[in-house]
C-alpha cells in the first residue's frame, strides 16, 4: 500500500474535483479491501497516513487563493473516512467466501510410533518383567572405579585406554578410581545395584553406552545394551541358560535354538557367549549367518567372585559386619547384550547407520 503521493497539476477548480473525486475512489476502494484498522492506519495513520501525506504536500505547494479550496475538500474527505470508521464491521465471512473449501478432508497428522530400537529394548525388558526382574538405571558418565575396577579389570587392561574408551577431559589429577568416562557398557549398574540392595537379585538395565569406535554397518559409537542381573542362594549356569534360552525363544520364536560358547569377560566366571539358531535359514547355513548356522548375540557368564568382593568391600564401609555377598552363600548370572544387534537380527536390517538417521522411510516401516 506504499503508493506515490498523487501529482496536482494546477489549482483550477475542475482539477481539483478530479482530483478529490479519484481520491474518493481510492477512499471507497481500499474501504472493501481492508479490514478496519488497516483501512484506519492507511489513510489517518499519524507519520503515514496518507490524508496526513497528500494534504502537507497539496497545501505546501498551493498558492494562499486556493489553500482555502483545498481544506473544504480535504474536510470533505476525512468525512467520508471517519464514515467508514464508524460503520460496524460485517459478520465474519463465511469459510466458503474465504475461499475455504470445509468439505476437503483435513490435514493428517502422524501420530507418532516408538523408535524402533525403543521398541525392541522395551521387548526385551519385558520378558524379563514377566520373569520377575525389576528395572534399573544408572549414569553415562561413569567412574573407572564402576565401569571397570570394581568389575574386576585390572589396572593395565586395554579397554581402559582411550583408542577404547571416551574419557572426559581433565581427569588426569584425580585418583584413577574417580576418573570419568562415558560408560563403555551397562555392567556398572550391576555393582551400583549390589551396593545399594542385598540379595535376592533380579534386574534389568536398559541404556545407552559409548565406545571409541569408528562407524560402520554394525559399530555405532553410541549404541544401547540391556544387561541382566541375577544373585540368590543356589544359583547354577543351568539357570543362566534356562532363561536365556526363554528370553531367545520370546524374542525370536519358540523354534530358535540356543548354544553357549565358551568366552571371556573380566567379571564373570565361567563367561560364554550365547548363539542362536539362525532364523534366516533355519540353521543350514547363510549368508546372514556367514554359512556357520549360528548367530552370536551376547555375553554372559556366572558372577566372578572378585565382583562380590568389590562389592563387599564397598558395603563395608557402611556396615563393617556387611557379609552379605559371600560367594559362600550365594551365586549369581549375569548377561549383556546390544540392542541393536538384536533389533537387526529380528529386522533383517544390515546397516545399523539407519536407526540414526532420522529418514521417515525407514522408520514408518516399523508404525
Ligand atoms: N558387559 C559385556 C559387554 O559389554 C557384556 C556382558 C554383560 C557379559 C554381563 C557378561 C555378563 O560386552
Amino acid at each position: 500500500m506504499n503508493e506515490d503521493i498523487p501529482e496536482l497539476p494546477n489549482h483550477e477548480q475542475s482539477t481539483l474535483d478530479a482530483a478529490f473525486t479519484s481520491l474518493s475512489g481510492s477512499v471507497s476502494r481500499s474501504a472493501s479491501e481492508l479490514d478496519q484498522e488497516a483501512f484506519r492506519l492507511h489513510w489517518l495513520g499519524r507519520k503515514q497516513g496518507r490524508l496526513k501525506l497528500i494534504s502537507e504536500a497539496w497545501l505546501k505547494s498551493a498558492p494562499p487563493e486556493a489553500k482555502k479550496a483545498l481544506g473544504i475538500r480535504f474536510n470533505q474527505l476525512k468525512q467520508q473516512i471517519e464514515a467508514v470508521l464508524e460503520t460496524p464491521t460485517s459478520a465474519p465471512k463465511a469459510p466458503a467466501e474465504q475461499g475455504i473449501d470445509i468439505t476437503l478432508p483435513g490435514t493428517l497428522r502422524a501420530p507418532g510410533i516408538p523408535h524402533p530400537l525403543l521398541k525392541t529394548m522395551h521387548e526385551i525388558v519385558q520378558v524379563f518383567h514377566h520373569l520377575g526382574y525389576s528395572t534399573n538405571l544408572g549414569p553415562q558418565v561413569e567412574s573407572d572405579f564402576y565401569n571397570f575396577e570394581a568389575l574386576n579389570f585390572p589396572p593395565n587392561h586395554p579397554a581402559r585406554d582411550t583408542p577404547d574408551t571416551l574419557v572426559i577431559a581433565a581427569q588426569q589429577t584425580r585418583p584413577s578410581r574417580d576418573r570419568l568416562l562415558m560408560r563403555t557398557h551397562t555392567s556398572p549398574v550391576q555393582i551400583r545395584t549390589m551396593i545399594a540392595q542385598a540379595p535376592p537379585i533380579r534386574i534389568v538395565i536398559p541404556g545407552k553406552v559409548h565406545r571409541n569406535d569408528a562407524a560402520d554397518a554394525t559399530h555405532s559409537p553410541i549404541f544401547h545394551q540391556v544387561e541382566g542381573l541375577c544373585v540368590d542362594t543356589n544359583i547354577t549356569f543351568s539357570d543362566l541358560k534356562g532363561t536365556l534360552d526363554h528370553a531367545m525363544k520370546a524374542l525370536f520364536g519358540s523354534d530358535v535354538k540356543t548354544r553357549f560358547f565358551p568366552s571371556f569377560f573380566p567379571f564373570t566366571e565361567p563367561s560364554a557367549d550365547v548363539q542362536i539358531s539362525c532364523i534366516f535359514c533355519g540353521g543350514k547355513g547363510c549368508r546372514k549367518c556367514k554359512h556357520s548356522g549360528w548367530i552370536e548375540l551376547l555375553g554372559c557368564g556366572m558372577v566372578d567372585p572378585a565382583v562380590f568382593a568389590a562389592v563387599t568391600a564397598e558395603r563395608r564401609k557402611t556396615d563393617p559386619s556387611d557379609d552379605v555377598y559371600n560367594p559362600e552363600k550365594i551365586t549369581g548370572f549375569a548377561f549383556g547384550m546390544g540392542v541393536e544387534r538384536i533389533a537387526m537380527v529380528q529386522h533383517g536390517i544390515s546397516d545399523i547407520g539407519h536407526f540414526y538417521s532420522g529418514d521417515m522411510r525407514f522408520l514408518e516401516q516399523f508404525a
